[in-house]
């Protein structure tokens, strides 16, 4: 793993649009796994700045999204589709028809789940996977257990991701209880894995990630068996680190 901390958001956030930006200058086709969350906004506006000025194109791109809340209509503010669309899919040239995520809303979930592995089968796997990690350690919305699924899934949402989730929503009870997400098999196939975390509220699960135990009870700590991740703290998350 190469962890780097920054003191101030602008390295930050540059650093992670140049990791995404310099794979789509040497590979236009690039597959991009993409999150949601506040973790990586910053890094989706500087990529948009980028694209405004030529630096980047998203023309022969597709995504996949790691996630998305089951039950919430795709047009409602707070679904990850709206999420993408409003931070980063309608600001840049990126084919929507190649955006992919997760139909929360699917008549039969199971069969959504199928459908989405086998997309990714066929087009992937990712060849970088932006992550946010939960003050739990989950990642995409894989929540610890004691054992934890390969392949898309769903999820019945912890009481804490609920609560942490509920700053996004009018209050606690509107925030969905489950959602559908990649697994942790799918989120380790990517070739490269950038995780973003902010604020000294991750500090404790980023530090048990990458220092701690490889453990089903913090799914980030898998992230330790990938070959390619670079971990981008700020200072808060970063806080334990000389
Ligand atoms: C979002 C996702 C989640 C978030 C995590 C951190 O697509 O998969 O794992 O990355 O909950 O969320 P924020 O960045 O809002 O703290």
């Amino acid at each position: 793993m190469n962890i780097f901390k920054f003191q101030n958001d602008e390295d930050f956030v540059q650093t992670g649009a140049n990791l995404v930006a310099s794979l789509l200058q040497s590979n236009p086709k690039a597959v991009l796994g993409l999150a949601t969350g506040s973790s990586p906004i910053g890094v989706y506006e500087r990529l948009v700045k980028m694209y405004r000025k030529g630096l980047v194109s998203f023309a022969k791109a597709s995504s996949y999204n790691l996630d998305e809340y089951v039950g919430l209509p795709v047009d409602h503010p707070e679904s990850y589709r709206s999420f993408m669309n409003k931070h980063l899919f309608d600001h840049v040239d990126i084919d929507l028809s190649r955006t992919h995520v997760p139909d929360g809303n699917a008549g039969n979930l199971a069969d959504e789940c199928l459908t989405y592995d086998k997309m990714l089968e066929k087009e992937g796997p990712a060849d970088l996977q932006i992550l946010g990690i939960g003050s739990n350690g989950h990642i995409g919305f894989n929540e610890p257990d004691a054992s934890l699924s390969s392949g898309t899934h769903v999820v019945d949402l912890l009481p804490e991701t609920r609560e942490a989730n509920a700053r996004f929503f009018p209050s606690l009870a509107d925030v969905p209880r489950q959602a559908i997400t990649m697994g942790v098999g799918s989120i380790l196939k990517a070739r490269q894995i950038v995780l973003l975390v902010r604020g000294a509220e991750k500090a404790e699960a980023i530090r048990n990630a990458v220092k701690g135990p490889i453990t089903t009870q913090c799914p980030a700590s898998l992230l330790q068996s990938h070959p390619n991740v670079v971990v981008l703290l700020d200072e808060g998350a970063g806080q334990w680190l000389k």
